[in-house]
């Protein structure tokens, strides 16, 4: 995209030429990539191919270099740390293990991922509970989370990051620990929460049939896009 076209209707999330290395080795080398509110992107790749790596700059858990990783048409590589602050509380991660807080009850966990909300304390659970219900998880919001099974584990991970109403969720490899069956609920709701709340989604796996999810599918190898898959 064109800086002119940027300005005038800038994407979500915008990766332009996007080259990253730890030390000396290249790790991404020259990746493009444009996401759109309510799009779904799942990256495959074999290991060590740069998946977590371009999730981490898309997401600012690393700053970017300059020029590469656009949100909203801003420059995150050489923006203010009041405006990567900001950004970042419009983003949320799910990885791979749900990492639940076992001394909170399964709608404590799910609150948490509005921590820094003014929502009155009522409200906020009342909307817990609400996607608890969506996501078929209504009858263990007063459990721990040892006493639910891995994929419920993984789908109240989602409720925590959807509560917080994030514009971009990176999902580095949710399901690999788990079930087929359950992979692809977690998946499903995914591409629902992108749909229902115009939330951009960036989700790795390994697994080519849970990338059927998504709206865009890439395939991630030595650090470069090949054989991009359109579907539906
Ligand atoms: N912090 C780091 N310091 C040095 N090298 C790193 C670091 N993180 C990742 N790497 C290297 O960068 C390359 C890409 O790693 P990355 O974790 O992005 O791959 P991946 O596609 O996510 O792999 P996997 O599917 O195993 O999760 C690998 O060769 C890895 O060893
Ligand atoms: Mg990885």
């Amino acid at each position: 995209m064109t800086e002119v076209a940027r300005a005038a209707r800038p994407p979500l999330l915008d990766i332009c030429n996007l080259s990253f290395g730890y030390s000396e080795r290249l790790v991404l080398k020259g990746v493009n990539l444009t996401l759109a509110a309510g799009e779904m992107i799942a990256i495959t790749g074999p290991s060590g191919s740069g998946k977590s790596t371009l999730l981490a700059l898309a997401g600012l858990l690393r700053r970017p270099p300059p020029g590469c990783v656009w949100h909203w048409g801003q420059d995150m590589g050489q923006c203010s740390a009041a405006l990567m602050a900001q950004r970042r509380s419009r983003l949320r991660f799910i990885f791979q293990r749900p990492y639940l807080l076992r001394s909170l009850t399964v709608i404590e966990n799910v609150t948490t991922g509005a921590l820094r909300s003014s929502e009155p304390n009522e409200a906020l659970n009342a909307r817990a509970h609400g996607i608890l219900d969506t996501l078929g998880l209504r009858e263990i919001a007063g459990r721990w989370p040892e006493q639910i099974s891995g994929g419920q584990q993984q789908r109240v991970a989602l409720a925590r990051a959807v509560i917080g109403k994030p514009d971009l969720l990176f999902a580095d490899e949710p399901t690999a620990s788990l079930d087929y069956a359950s992979a692809m609920v977690v998946v499903g709701e995914m591409r629902k929460l992108a749909e229902q709340e115009s939330c951009g989604i960036i989700v790795t796996t390994h697994d080519p049939r849970i990338s059927t999810h998504a709206t865009r599918r890439l395939n991630l190898a030595d650090g470069m896009f090949v054989d991009a898959v359109e579907t539906a």
